[in-house]
């Protein structure tokens, strides 16, 4: 019975373990954005994306709103929260730098993703190379020396649009396009403005730009959004030549620079990968202690019309894929929740049929308990009646052994009540006896012979001789008075009767007294 229900038991907990579907998320991932744009929700789904081969991971973001403040202040509750790794994109290394190090010193990795922070408090880098950005916007600068159909004497007046200041690809894209321009004297960089990141700022900033200014032949924008931006002034200002324009991210999709490009609004933009698969290879890598890339550069393209047109293929291609590769995910979705509830169902009816029997079983063994219960009481009330009858017939017998004990106790009486009036009498007879007790002389004989053990005629003779014996001892009498006192018609017969009783003579009852 035991087993049986430890059996049961290890049963239902198999089943209740089945029915909770099993959580694979085993880590907690913060992502700490400092801005929301198409650049960093471009990341996010790629992050996510990636989380198709990392079921162990999931996701939490949050977006700083390009506020350093903001961002530490979310970097920090994240840390409270107790997140297993964060990711970080930094608005401006020095300022958000305390709230990493606070990461990293509570012991949580930090990858900062994109834009650089001040020290080395962080686990792993993920970004692009933003000194090979500007280097390439140099190149590209470079490139257009023919178009723009240079003289000897003739410049190409750069209007540069930076980011926000402080930040690492500002400074860097910076250091790039000017080191890559320092050896090529036509190109000169007319005006700088730092519209941080922003389409309507770079809108504000290249019209003042354009007031003062109007000979701009190329503005070099560093991301899409600004340069954008600075495409809708010169298309309101300038009509009368072509101002080449060209930024940095060249996100493919509807709503990227590599669009703005084929659509003619931007001439060329530099890549700047966010590569949030990269990003969360390496956090899957750290959280399972597998070895990984402490530090991964990107590398970038500058993308002209012609390559435009191949990105977006590429990324409509990628699009129906990832689109193809989610409705499989569903599907097996769908199929795994469709197992999980056939599961559910096949223990369902496996628990309850082990239930089933289970109960059966108990009910059989309490049946059986019940029956043996009821046949021990049978038996027992059986012995009690047999106990019973063999106490009344003992009772019976007992009464009926007093019944006869008190009869053969009269019977003696009576007799010795007669012996002891006929004693001398020796004419008394055992039918006298025998008529006197109301009894045949056989059963008479049967009488004395079971209770005093001598024949009635013997018992007669042995009382006679004990009233003698008693007589010779007790009174000077004869002993001729004596055998005719004791019933003896001869001293003769008496003599010789009581020397076959006693053993001697009665003449010599007084030698022995
Ligand atoms: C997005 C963005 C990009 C740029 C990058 C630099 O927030 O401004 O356009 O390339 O950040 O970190």
């Amino acid at each position: 019975m035991k087993q049986f229900v430890h059996i049961f038991i290890s049963f239902l907990a198999l089943f209740l373990l089945s029915c909770t579907r099993p959580s694979t998320t085993q880590f907690v991932i913060g992502v700490s954005q400092c801005s929301d744009d198409e650049w960093r929700r471009n990341m996010n789904s790629e992050m996510e994306r990636e989380l198709i081969f990392h079921p162990e991971l999931s996701l939490r973001f949050r977006h700083a709103q390009d506020n350093s403040q903001l961002q530490c202040a979310q970097i920090d509750s994240f840390i409270a929260e107790g997140v297993d790794l964060l990711v970080i994109c930094p608005n401006e290394a020095e300022e958000v730098k305390p709230a990493v190090s606070r990461a990293y010193d509570a012991g949580i990795p930090v990858i900062i993703s994109d834009r650089h922070v001040t020290g080395e408090k962080y686990t792993a880098f993920v970004g692009g190379d933003n000194y090979q950005v500007g280097r390439l916007l140099a190149d590209y600068v470079s490139s257009l020396a023919d178009d723009l159909s240079l003289t000897a004497d003739k410049q190409i007046r750069v209007l540069e649009i930076l980011g926000l200041p402080h930040s690492s690809p500002a400074e860097l894209r910076h250091k790039g396009f000017v080191d890559g321009i320092r050896q090529q004297p036509a190109i000169t960089i007319v005006s700088q403005v730092y519209a941080d990141w922003f389409q309507d700022k770079a809108r504000l900033l290249v019209d003042s730009v354009l007031t003062v200014n109007p000979a701009i032949d190329v503005i070099v924008a560093q991301n899409d959004v600004m340069a954008l931006g600075a495409h809708e002034v010169v298309r309101k200002r300038v009509y009368d030549r072509h101002v080449y324009i060209v930024g940095v991210d060249a996100i493919a999709g509807p709503n990227g620079g590599v669009a703005a490009i084929l659509d003619g609004y931007l001439d060329a933009s530099a890549t700047y990968p966010s590569r949030g698969d990269i990003v969360i290879q390496t956090a899957a890598a750290i959280l399972t202690h597998q070895p990984y890339q402490r530090e991964t550069e990107l590398q970038t393209i500058l993308v002209n019309k012609d390559v435009a047109r191949s990105m977006q293929q590429m990324a409509e291609r990628t699009n129906h894929e990832v689109d193809a590769i989610r409705m499989l995910e569903q599907k097996v979705g769908n199929l795994n929740s469709r197992w999980q509830s056939q599961r559910t169902a096949t223990f369902s009816l496996i628990a309850f049929i082990v239930l089933l029997i289970s109960c059966l079983f108990v009910l059989y063994r309490v049946d059986r308990y019940r029956k043996r219960v009821h046949k021990e009481r049978e038996e027992n009330a059986r012995l009690v009646a047999q106990q019973k009858e063999q106490l009344d017939t003992m009772r019976a017998e007992l009464n009926r052994i007093k019944v006869n004990k008190s009869q053969d106790e009269l019977f003696v009486e009576r007799l010795q009540k007669e012996m002891d009036a006929h004693i001398d009498d020796s004419e008394w007879s055992i039918e006298d006896l025998s008529g006197v007790l109301g009894m045949s002389r056989t059963q008479l004989f049967r009488k004395t012979k079971q209770l005093m053990g001598y024949a009635p005629l013997d018992l007669i003779r042995h009382m006679r001789l004990c009233k003698a014996q008693q007589l010779l001892q007790q009174t000077d009498d004869t002993i001729q008075q004596i055998a005719y006192a004791t019933g003896f018609a001869t001293p003769s017969y008496f003599a010789k009767c009581y020397r076959q009783e006693f053993g001697h003579a009665p003449n010599e009852e007084n030698k022995i007294k």
